[in-house]
C-alpha cells in the first residue's frame, strides 16, 4: 500500500479562519545568510480555540504577547507552524524569526536573485518568511520597513506607498512602506537591490496622475521601453472596457532572472521573470512581444481581480486566474488580431488542456483535493478556466457580461469570495439561471459533443442530433451533461451563408455573427427549416465550449469551409480538420500521404487569399506531432505520428513550391517594424522559407544562411535556425555555432537556442540535449534555463520518447536532483511521466520504472509524491 506523509486537503472542509489579523508591522534586516524579520500583529479572535499560525523553515528568535515575553513553555513549534494556547480575544503579537535567503533554491519565500532580494508568496511561500496566517480569506493592513546596506541595495521596496525613509548606522538605510488595501499575505512583497528604473506615468480617466517604475537589471533600460507602453495600455483598456481604473499612486515592476513561473500580481509591486519585461527588436521575436504585453496585462488586471477582489481559499484559484486569463486574452485581442490569438489559445486548449483531462491529474477547474497547492497553476485553472468564463460571455453577450463584472465588483469589493459568488453575480446581474452551467466547475474531463445532421430533401428541413458525454477521470465516475453554448453558422455549397430557422421560430442571431444553441441535455435535437439543400455547417465556431467535437465531415465539405467562411478561426479551422483527416488516415492505413488535385488547388489559393498573411500561416501549418498525438487516447503510435507529419510537410511543400517562392518575395521585408502586419509578414516569410527549405534543400540552404546572417531581428534570426535544425540541414552547425557565439552572454536570447535543439524532431535529440547539460550556461539553479532546455524536450514526442528510455532517465535524473533544490520546477518536469498509460508497453515500462525510481527518493517533496502518486494508481 502506498503511504503518504502528506496531507490531502478537501473543499469540503472549508472553515472560516478563527483568528483575524487587522494590521501588520514588518521590520526586515535584510543579510544574505541571516535575515531577521519582526512582525507585529493585531489580532482579533472569531471563534474560541487554539491560535495557529502557519511557518516553515524559520528559526524563532522571540515571541511577546501584548509586551510580554512568551517562554517556550508557552508555545508549540511543530514542522509546519506554532500554536499559542489561551489568547486573549485581542491581542499584539510580535514575532521575530531569522531566515537564509542565500540558501533559499525552491525561490518561495526570501530569496535572492543574483544581487537582489525578492520575494514569491504565492500559493503558500509568506510561510517561510514569517509565522502568519496564511490563507487568502485572512486580510489585513501591511506596514512595511526594511533595513539594508544602502550601496549594494539602493532601492527597497514593498506593496503601497512609500511613508518614510532614513539613514541608519554602518551604511544602512531604511524605508517604510504602508499599504492602505487589505490583503492576504500571497500578495505581500518585498525587493531590494540595485537597479535602472524605467519611469513614466499614466493618467487615469479620473485625472489621478499615476507613477509608473519599470526596475531592470543595470544596462537594461532600453529593453524596458515596449513592457512601459504594454502597461499603459493595459491600464488604459481596464479602463474603456470594463470599467476598471487603478487605485494606488505608483505600480511598480520588477524583472528578476531567478523565477519560476511568469509573473505575479503583488499590490502594487509586481515582479516579473525577466523573460516577460525585456524587450527589444535585436533580442526578442515577435511572439516574445506579444507574452510580454500580454503577461503585462495579465499581472495588471489582478489588480481588481484577484487582488481587490480576492479568494476565499485556494480551491477558488479559478476565480482570480481564470477570469484574469480571459481578461488578458481580450486586451491582445482588442490589440492584435483576435482571430490569430483565439487560434492560439484554442491550441492550448486542445494540445495541453485536453492531454491534462486525460492524465491521472485530472482535475475540475475549481479542484475537490489538493496535496500541494503548487500543482494546482494548470491549464486546467487558468485556460479551462478562462474557457468557462468566455462561455458565460457567449451566453450573455458583451453586454450581459460586463453588467454581472459590475454587479461582482460592487457586491464583492475587498472580500476573500469564491467561484460560486461570481457566477452568481454574473446570474443575478442578468435574471438567468445558471444551475447546469455550474458543473463546469466541478466536474473533470473534457466533454464530446458527437452530431449527426440529416438532410429531408421533401421537408427542407435538417434535423441535427447532438449528444455529450464525459468521460471519467480520476475519482470522478458518473458525469451529468454541462450547459454547453454551441455557436454554428451554415454555407450553402457555393459558399453562400445561410439564414437558419427552426421549426419553433426563428433562430437568434449571436453578437458573434454564429448561431447560438444551448446544450443543456445528454441529448438534444434541433430541426432547422426552409433550407433547399443539405448546407455545410460550421459548429463549434470559435472552440465556442472547451469539448472535443466528434462530426464528421467530408472533405468536399470543409473546402466549402476554408474558402468561404466567414470567420477566419472557421476557415483555419477546416484547414486543420483537412489535415487531420490525412495525418489519421495515412497512420491507419500505413501508407503514403497523397495531396489530391483539389486540395492542392484549394491551399494555394489559400496562400494567395486575400486574409490577413498571419492567418494563412497558421492555415498553412498542418498540427505538430504533440497535436496530433492528443488524438490517440489508448496508444500514441510516436514513430507513425512523427513520419505522418513529416510526410504531410513534404507534400505540401513539393505541391506549394512556387507559392511559396512568391510568397517569400512578397513577404519579406527589409526594414523593421513591430506593427501587426510587419509581424503578420514576418510569420509568412518564415513559413514560406522553411518550406522552401524541405521542399529544395540544396537550392534554398544558401538562402537560408543568407535569412539568418542579414536578418536585422530576432524573430527572422531564431526561424532560421530553427529551419535549419529541425530539418537537419547541412548549415545546421553553421548557424548553431554562430549564433551560440553571438548571444553567449545573452541568456535569454541563448534559451531559444537551447529550445531550437530540445524541441528537434528526431531520436539523436536525447544527445543533444545531454551534452548541452554540460554547456557553461546551463544551469539547473535557474527555472529558465531547465524550462528552455529540459521542459521543452520533454514535450519532444520523438525525442523524449526514444524507444530505449534515455529520454525519460535524462529527465528523471534532472527531477530527482530538483526534487531537493527546487521541488516547484521538478514537479513542472514531471507532468509529461504523468501520461505514461498512454503509450505502448516497452515505453509504458520504461515510463513506469522511472515513476516509481523517483519515487524512492528520500525526501520526496510533495508536489512529486502528489503527482507519482496519482499517475501510478491503479
Ligand atoms: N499568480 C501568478 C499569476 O498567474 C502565478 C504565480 C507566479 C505563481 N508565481 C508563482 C503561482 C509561484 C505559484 C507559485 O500571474
Ligand atoms: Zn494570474
Amino acid at each position: 500500500m502506498l503511504t503518504t506523509e502528506h496531507q490531502a486537503k478537501y473543499r469540503s472542509d472549508y472553515r472560516a479562519p478563527a483568528f483575524t489579523i487587522e494590521t501588520v508591522e514588518l521590520t526586515f534586516h535584510l543579510h544574505e545568510k541571516q535575515t531577521r524579520v519582526i512582525n507585529s500583529m493585531r489580532i482579533q479572535r472569531q471563534t474560541p480555540g487554539a491560535f495557529e499560525l502557519d511557518g516553515e523553515q524559520l528559526k524563532l528568535v522571540r515571541i511577546e504577547l501584548d509586551g510580554s515575553p512568551l517562554t517556550p513553555d508557552d508555545y508549540q513549534l511543530t514542522a509546519t507552524g506554532l500554536i499559542l494556547d489561551g489568547v486573549p480575544d485581542s491581542f499584539l503579537l510580535t514575532i521575530e524569526t531569522e531566515i537564509d535567503p542565500a540558501s533559499n533554491t525552491a525561490l518561495e519565500g526570501l530569496y535572492k536573485s543574483d544581487g537582489a532580494f525578492c520575494t514569491q508568496c504565492e500559493a503558500e511561500g509568506f510561510r517561510r518568511i514569517t509565522y502568519y496566517l496564511d490563507r487568502p480569506d485572512v486580510l489585513a493592513v501591511f506596514t512595511t520597513t526594511i533595513i539594508a546596506d544602502k550601496a549594494r541595495y539602493p532601492y527597497l521596496l514593498s506593496n503601497g506607498n512609500r511613508v518614510g525613509q532614513g539613514e541608519g548606522e554602518n551604511g544602512q538605510h531604511w524605508i517604510t512602506w504602508h499599504d492602505p488595501f487589505p490583503k492576504p499575505a500571497y500578495l505581500f512583497a518585498l525587493v531590494a537591490g540595485d537597479f535602472d528604473v524605467h519611469k513614466d506615468t499614466f493618467k487615469t480617466v479620473s485625472g489621478r496622475t499615476i507613477d509608473l517604475h519599470i526596475f531592470v537589471d543595470r544596462g537594461n533600460l532600453e529593453r524596458a521601453r515596449y513592457a512601459m507602453t504594454a502597461l499603459q495600455n493595459s491600464m488604459r483598456w481596464d479602463e474603456q472596457r470594463f470599467g476598471l481604473e487603478y487605485d494606488l499612486d505608483i505600480y511598480m515592476i520588477v524583472a528578476v532572472d531567478f523565477f519560476n513561473m511568469g509573473a505575479m500580481e503583488n499590490k502594487g509591486l509586481n515582479i516579473f521573470n525577466s523573460r516577460y519585461v525585456l524587450a527589444d527588436q535585436q533580442t526578442a521575436t515577435d511572439q516574445d512581444f506579444l507574452a510580454v504585453e500580454s503577461v503585462i496585462g495579465h499581472e495588471y488586471f489582478h489588480n481588481w481581480t484577484g487582488n481587490r477582489i480576492t479568494c476565499r481559499d485556494w480551491f477558488q484559484l479559478s476565480l482570480k486566474e481564470g477570469l484574469t486569463v480571459f481578461r488578458d486574452q481580450e486586451f491582445s485581442s482588442d490589440l492584435g488580431s483576435r482571430a490569430v490569438n483565439r487560434i492560439q489559445d484554442i491550441r492550448i486548449i486542445r494540445s495541453h488542456q485536453f492531454n491534462e483531462d486525460a492524465s491521472p491529474m485530472a482535475h475540475p477547474i475549481r479542484p475537490d483535493k489538493v496535496i500541494e497547492m503548487n500543482n494546482f497553476y494548470t491549464v486546467t485553472v487558468y485556460n479551462k478556466g478562462a474557457e468557462v468564463i468566455r462561455m458565460l460571455h457567449t451566453l450573455l453577450g458583451e453586454e450581459g457580461f460586463q453588467r454581472g463584472m459590475r454587479r461582482y465588483v460592487e457586491c464583492h469589493d475587498g472580500q476573500a469570495v469564491t467561484c460560486e459568488d461570481f457566477v452568481a453575480a454574473m446570474e443575478q446581474a442578468n435574471n438567468r439561471d445558471f444551475s447546469l452551467f455550474r458543473r463546469w466547475y466541478s466536474q473533470a474531463g473534457t466533454p464530446m459533443v458527437s452530431v449527426r445532421s440529416e438532410f429531408n430533401s421533401a421537408t427542407g428541413q435538417v434535423t441535427l442530433s447532438l449528444q455529450q458525454q464525459t468521460p471519467a477521470t480520476a475519482g470522478q465516475t458518473d458525469k451529468h451533461p454541462v450547459h454547453i453554448p454551441l455557436l454554428l453558422s451554415a454555407y450553402d455549397k457555393e459558399g453562400q451563408p445561410l439564414t437558419l430557422q427552426t421549426d419553433s421560430g426563428s433562430l437568434t442571431r449571436h453578437e458573434s455573427g454564429s448561431y447560438l444553441l444551448e446544450l443543456t441535455d445528454a441529448e438534444q435535437t434541433f430541426v432547422l427549416t426552409g433550407l433547399s439543400e443539405a448546407p455545410v455547417f460550421s459548429l463549434l465556431e470559435n472552440f465556442s465550449a472547451p469539448v472535443r467535437l466528434n462530426y464528421h465531415q467530408p472533405l468536399s465539405e470543409l473546402l466549402v469551409l476554408l474558402a468561404h467562411a466567414e470567420a477566419e478561426v472557421t476557415r483555419w479551422e477546416a484547414a486543420q480538420s483537412i489535415y487531420l483527416q490525412l495525418l489519421k488516415e495515412a497512420i491507419t492505413s500505413n501508407q503514403d500521404i497523397c495531396l489530391t488535385d483539389e486540395l492542392i488547388a484549394a491551399l494555394k489559393r489559400l496562400a494567395r487569399a486575400d486574409i490577413d498573411p498571419a492567418l494563412r500561416a497558421l492555415a498553412l501549418s498542418p498540427p505538430t506531432a504533440e497535436e496530433l498525438a492528443e488524438h490517440y487516447p489508448a496508444e500514441i503510435p510516436v514513430t507513425a505520428i512523427a513520419a505522418a507529419c513529416r510526410q504531410l510537410k513534404q507534400a505540401i511543400a513539393t505541391a506549394l513550391q512556387h507559392d511559396f517562392k512568391a510568397l517569400y518575395e512578397n513577404y519579406c521585408q527589409s526594414d523593421y517594424e513591430l506593427s501587426g502586419t510587419a509581424i503578420a509578414a514576418r510569420s509568412l516569410c518564415n513559413l514560406s522559407l522553411y518550406y522552401l527549405c524541405l521542399a529544395a534543400p540544396d537550392q534554398y540552404s544558401k538562402q537560408l544562411v543568407q535569412h539568418f546572417r542579414g536578418a536585422n531581428n530576432m524573430t527572422d534570426q531564431q526561424a532560421a535556425l530553427q529551419t535549419a535544425v529541425h530539418l537537419n540541414l547541412p548549415c545546421k552547425q553553421e548557424l548553431l555555432s554562430a549564433f551560440g557565439q553571438q548571444w553567449q552572454d545573452e541568456p535569454l536570447v541563448l534559451d531559444k537556442w537551447f529550445a531550437v535543439q530540445a524541441s528537434s524532431p528526431y531520436e539523436a535529440s536525447v544527445e543533444q540535449v545531454s551534452e548541452l547539460q554540460g554547456h557553461r550556461r546551463f544551469t539547473l539553479t535557474n527555472p529558465n534555463r531547465v524550462y528552455s532546455l529540459l521542459a521543452t524536450f520533454s514535450r519532444n514526442l520523438v525525442g523524449f520518447h526514444h524507444p530505449d528510455g534515455t529520454g525519460y532517465k535524462l529527465i528523471g535524473n534532472v527531477i530527482a536532483q530538483l526534487n531537493s533544490t527546487n521541488p516547484q520546477v521538478a514537479s513542472r518536469l514531471l507532468t509529461p511521466f504523468t501520461q505514461w498509460r498512454r503509450f505502448d508497453s516497452s515505453r509504458q515500462k520504461l515510463m513506469r520504472h522511472e515513476l516509481e525510481r523517483l519515487q524512492q527518493l528520500p525526501d520526496l517533496a510533495a508536489d512529486l509524491a502528489e503527482k507519482i502518486e496519482s499517475s501510478l494508481e491503479p
